[in-house]
């Protein structure tokens, strides 16, 4: 068992790039822990230090109880796969996935049964005796876990791994990566930066930005209960619409924004009263927001600017005043053309609030 520790991490790249700030994170012992971020924001960075391939500037790293934060990888135990495998091309798939072990100079007969074992786990025991050349980019991939399996890690770190394959192999090397962990159940750290793969794949994911993590949680934690306007931006698919609105308490506790007065639970109204906020942001996602071609009950008129359909759900994008504009997501196909008119509504329980100076949800603070 690998329970992995970050405490209080920073990295400093020459000359002043701090790129992780006192960071905490632990993950729990086989669990598929994502991390998510956007480009550049350290996530690499902190699974190379997880990895013994970087070391801290400052802070600890711990396997379990013991300090590893100046141990090299070697003796880590840890497997990475990376976008870019490289493999060797005059060498078959076999002798590819048995190469490090056949440099550690193990037994040949223990490395033909690990081998064996991982192909059949991969399920490309047909293709031992290709070449690297033969095969498909979702062989190849495949191939390169299989390297990293046979030598038992106790920790597998993937860092992008999937991104060099084109959408429809994501999807399905995505279902395999999850299978493979309920088999080897072993901890496993895996980056990326599209928080689809980081919502399917994870036990928990931990969404890094500017240097911290902004939120850790499960992935029904981070969609359902933002911590702050950059998490409910990153997570969810189209994106939450943001609006800067005012706390009106004399219009029963209502946030306004042009001609707009949304209503709120009492729970959000208290909280607001309780910090003295007037000036927040409201968010809420495509899929929440109610959107018909006729008046619907507590409904606002909004005119359509741009229709896409996607066969499962209709994205309309509207005008909310002068340069605003939100989208909504509705299932199926929306019988409505550009240019026409529709009618939606913010059901109220499905409002998040953001302080607009610090940026957090207002049920957080
Ligand atoms: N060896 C280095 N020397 C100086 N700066 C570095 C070095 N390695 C990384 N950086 C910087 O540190 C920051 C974080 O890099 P990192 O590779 O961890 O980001 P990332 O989140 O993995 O990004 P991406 O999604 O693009 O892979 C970047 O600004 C990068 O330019
Ligand atoms: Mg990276």
């Amino acid at each position: 068992m690998v329970v992995i520790k970050l405490d209080n991490v920073n990295k400093i790249f020459d000359p002043d790039v701090h790129v992780l700030k006192d960071i905490d994170l632990e993950i729990k012992d086989k669990e598929f822990m994502v991390l998510v971020g956007p480009s550049g924001c350290g996530k690499s960075t902190c699974l190379n230090i997880i990895a013994g391939l970087e070391f801290v500037t400052d802070g600890r790293v711990f396997f379990d109880d013991v300090e590893v934060t100046h141990v090299p990888p070697k003796e880590r135990r840890v497997a990475m796969v990376f976008q870019s495998y490289a493999l060797y091309p005059h060498m078959n798939v076999r002798d590819n996935m048995g190469f490090a072990l056949k440099i550690d100079k193990m037994d040949k007969e223990e490395i033909a049964q690990r081998v064996e074992n991982a192909a059949e786990l991969l399920s490309i025991e047909e293709l031992l005796d290709r070449k690297p050349g033969e095969l498909s980019g979702g062989q190849r991939q495949r191939v390169a876990l299989g390297r990293s399996i046979v030598r038992n890690p106790t920790v597998f770190l993937f860092d992008e791994p999937l991104s060099n394959l084109d959408a429809k192999l994501r999807i399905q090397m995505r279902g395999e990566i999850i299978k493979l962990q309920k088999q080897l159940r072993i901890t496993q750290v895996y980056v990326t930066h599209d928080q689809v793969e980081a919502m399917s794949m994870a036990d928990r994911i931990a969404i890094l930005n500017d240097g911290k993590f902004q939120q850790i949680g499960t992935p029904t934690e981070v969609y359902n209960t933002p911590h702050n306007l950059f998490v409910a931006g990153f997570i969810g698919s189209p994106t939450m619409n943001f609006i800067d609105v005012r706390f009106n308490e004399r219009n029963g506790n209502t946030l306004e924004f042009a001609d707009f007065t949304f209503e709120l639970t009492n729970e959000l109204a208290e909280k607001i009263k309780t910090l003295g906020l007037t000036q927040l942001v409201l968010g809420i996602r495509p899929e929440h927001i109610k959107i018909t071609p006729e008046h619907h009950e507590k409904s606002f008129e909004v005119q359509v600017s741009v229709i896409e359909y996607l066969g499962t759900e209709t994205l309309v994008r509207f005008d909310l005043s002068e340069g605003i504009t939100a989208i909504a997501s509705s299932n199926g196909f929306y019988p409505v053309k550009m240019g026409e008119k529709s009618f939606i509504s913010f059901p109220k329980e499905k409002i998040y609030v953001f302080n607009k100076d610090t940026g957090k949800n207002i049920l957080i603070e």
